[in-house]
């Protein structure tokens, strides 16, 4: 039986309740359809489409070229192919900063073009005007602070973030901040466990870690790494669950191979 006859679809509400009852969330992203069905046939809680398709589908060095149009296409073909899990899309780099009206107006397109459940933002205080303004369409709003990756020029390295007394406050501050604006879940981003695990106490939204500890309401982790398939990423929190890479490598191989000796295609794989 297909698990989304056996599963509810997953709403905000049902991942209120899983924190509720202490159950882990699991999330990855992905970008295209035929991923996001995997994905969804496995029985993943959230799918992200991360404006890390910059990187991993784009071949971009950071999340900031990204454009919306860009983002609602691989959300679009998401969409397609989920019937279970959340899907939440991230606003890109540009689209939301400074400009609540331009924010709603972002979030807006994303959701009627491409039909998502949810979208992201990053950053805490800064950004709490845009998140109220979308949340009053009705929109839910996923936050997102520690590493930032859209703040990487401000950063200028991709180390683990509040380490030190000040931003770590901070960080909690944001928390709550987003929380009272009404985001429904936050994403801690390469932070202190310990932080994350206060966090997660602190606040009565689910908090999804990505190199931030066990101690959170679930994990994220970006698909392309997860399977192997980037190369030259590895972080400490990375758990490389395949070396798809080489194993894509060893089939084209082995294709190029068969196609060069006309070995491919046999007799019975022609008309
Ligand atoms: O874009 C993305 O994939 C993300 C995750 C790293 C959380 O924001």
């Amino acid at each position: 039986m297909e698990l989304e006859a056996t599963f509810p679809k997953i709403t905000t509400h049902v991942l209120q309740e899983m924190k509720l009852k202490q159950e882990k969330i699991a999330m990855l992203t992905a970008y295209d359809f035929s991923m996001a069905r995997i994905l969804d046939q496995a029985g993943i809680d959230i799918i992200l489409v991360g404006d890390s398709a910059s990187n991993v589908m784009s071949g971009h060095k950071t999340t900031l070229p990204i454009t919306l149009n860009d983002m609602i296409y691989h959300a679009s073909s998401v969409m397609r192919a989920v019937k279970r899990a959340l899907v939440v899309v991230d606003l890109p780099f540009g689209t939301y900063q400074g400009d609540s009206k331009e924010a709603l107006h972002s979030a807006i397109r994303i959701m009627k073009e491409s039909g998502a459940n949810a979208v992201k933002l990053e950053g805490g205080e800064e950004i709490h005007e845009s998140v109220e303004r979308i949340l009053t369409a009705g929109i839910p709003v996923m936050g997102h602070l520690g590493l930032t990756p859209q703040s990487i020029h401000k950063f200028g390295t991709y180390v683990v973030r509040a380490t030190e007394e000040d931003e770590a406050r901070k960080l909690v501050h944001d928390a709550h901040i987003l929380e009272e604006a009404g985001c429904f879940a936050l994403i801690l981003e390469k932070i202190p466990a310990k932080l994350a695990g206060e966090v997660t106490k602190k606040v009565k939204i689910p908090i999804i870690g990505i190199g931030a500890g066990n101690q959170v309401d679930g994990q994220v982790l970006v698909l392309h790494d997860m399977l192997g398939i980037t190369q030259e990423f590895s972080p400490r929190f990375l758990r490389r669950y395949h070396n798809l890479s080489e194993e894509i490598k060893g089939s084209v191989k082995a294709y190029i191979s068969d196609v060069k000796s006309v070995d491919f295609p046999n007799e019975r794989e022609q008309y």
